[in-house]
């Protein structure tokens, strides 16, 4: 790609409650033994399938994940609830997450040492939205008062690349827009189901936030070029909610039905979605005549850390130094699509022209690779 456009601002919004695995199991267990007591004889006769206890080393050994930042976590370790608990906030005021992505848009805006008169689209990018309409982003373009245009777009863990894709066309094709920002408010929680052992323990909530612009005159001292970008989608069924505008239609209006909610086959994700990526990631480095020693940076979506680690060594064809591989999903947990900003806005203390990969995946399949080269 021979045009120029730089990520200049770089936020984040982390909500101030943690859960650690040793509080979440604690409330997930308390609730298996309820429900084995009070299905003792349907279990006894075979009627009923007694439930299984999580474990909190299970849980760091399998994924890394140590602890979650939530919105709210008196419901959820709740083991009468399991689910936060939240107001239903008035249309007049802030959504959940128009709060979480404002947060973070404002971090970006003061890293680039921009303000909203800078700012001609706005693209909310991320993978659950507390509502169809009114666009949550147009809710955050009105709070940050940006004259322009704003939209949400959804392509799950990887909305980002595909959000910086439409960003970076944008300001290639349209002169008049002065810069654009990205915000993914990751509100996770509010549709895992904290009742099925093999996933209750593996998103949190934060918000991430980038802003795209043509010039690198921000006082910024990180600022990355945008030199490739590679999106690819494939179906699967692997990940899934159908936890959608029909359940009423189609008569699935229990809360806790378990198609209304986050689930997935993790190995099987695990063992598909590392082949896709690294082969997208080494066409790309082919493409700019890149050697694989010149990356000196891989962030990557946050789902697992052995995924993460087998991942950049196909990139790398080296073992990573923890430097090479943030990880934050040890304090963050899986916080989809956000998770790859988080890393992003971590570790940006790359030298001057070093290459770096920012990769995101996840449902669809669905994964997109943007090259980045340090200013
Ligand atoms: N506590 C204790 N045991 C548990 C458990 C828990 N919370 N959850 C599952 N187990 C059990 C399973 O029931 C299974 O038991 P079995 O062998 O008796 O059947 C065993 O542990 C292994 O489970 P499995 O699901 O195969 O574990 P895993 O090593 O694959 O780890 C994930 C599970 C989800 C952490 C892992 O598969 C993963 O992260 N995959 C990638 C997912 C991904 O990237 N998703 C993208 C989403 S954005």
């Amino acid at each position: 790609m021979t045009n120029q456009i730089f990520i200049t601002g770089c936020g984040t919004f982390i909500p101030p409650e943690v859960i650690d695995n040793e509080t979440l199991v604690k409330a997930y267990n308390a609730h298996v033994q309820e429900h084995n007591q009070k299905y003792s004889k349907e279990i006894a006769v075979g009627d009923k399938t007694a439930l299984k206890i999580s474990s909190a080393d299970f849980i760091k050994n399998a994924s890394g994940i140590e602890k979650r930042h939530v919105m709210e976590a008196s419901g959820i370790i709740d083991p009468r609830r399991l689910r936060p608990e939240l107001e239903d906030r008035n249309p007049d005021e802030l959504s959940y997450q128009a709060e979480m992505g404002l947060a973070a848009a404002k971090s970006a805006l003061d890293q680039a040492n921009k303000s909203a008169k800078d700012v001609g689209m706005l693209i909310s990018a991320c993978s659950n939205y507390e509502r169809p309409y009114p666009s949550l982003a147009i809710e955050v373009q009105k709070a940050l008062g940006i004259v322009g245009f704003a939209f949400d777009m959804n392509v799950a863990c990887s909305s980002v690349p595909f959000a910086i894709r439409l960003a970076y066309n944008s300001l290639i094709t349209q002169p008049e827009l002065p810069g654009v920002l990205i915000v993914t408010p990751e509100f996770y929680t509010g549709h895992l189901n904290f009742r099925d052992r093999d996933s209750h323990f593996i998103f949190g909530d934060a918000a991430g936030a980038l802003y795209l612009e043509r010039s690198k005159t921000s006082k910024s001292n990180n600022i990355f070029s945008v030199k490739n970008i590679q999106l690819l989608t494939h179906f699967s069924n692997n990940i899934r909610n159908d936890g959608g505008f029909l359940r009423q239609a189609v008569n699935r209006n229990d809360p806790w039905h378990p198609r209304n909610l986050f689930s997935q086959q993790g190995r099987a994700v695990f063992k598909e979605i590392i082949p896709l990526v690294s082969e997208m990631i080494l066409d790309q480095l082919e493409e700019e005549n890149i050697e694989r020693s010149s990356v000196k940076r891989v962030w990557l979506h946050q789902a697992n850390s052995k995924m993460n680690l087998l991942l950049a060594k196909k990139i790398l064809a080296r073992e990573p130094s923890p430097s090479e591989l943030p990880l934050v999903l040890n304090k963050y947990g899986n916080t989809g699509a956000a998770g790859v900003v988080l890393a992003f806005s971590e570790s940006q203390n790359l030298d001057q022209g070093s290459w770096g990969v920012f990769c995101a995946f996840g449902a669809g399949y669905s994964a997109g690779s943007v090259l980045l080269q340090k200013c």
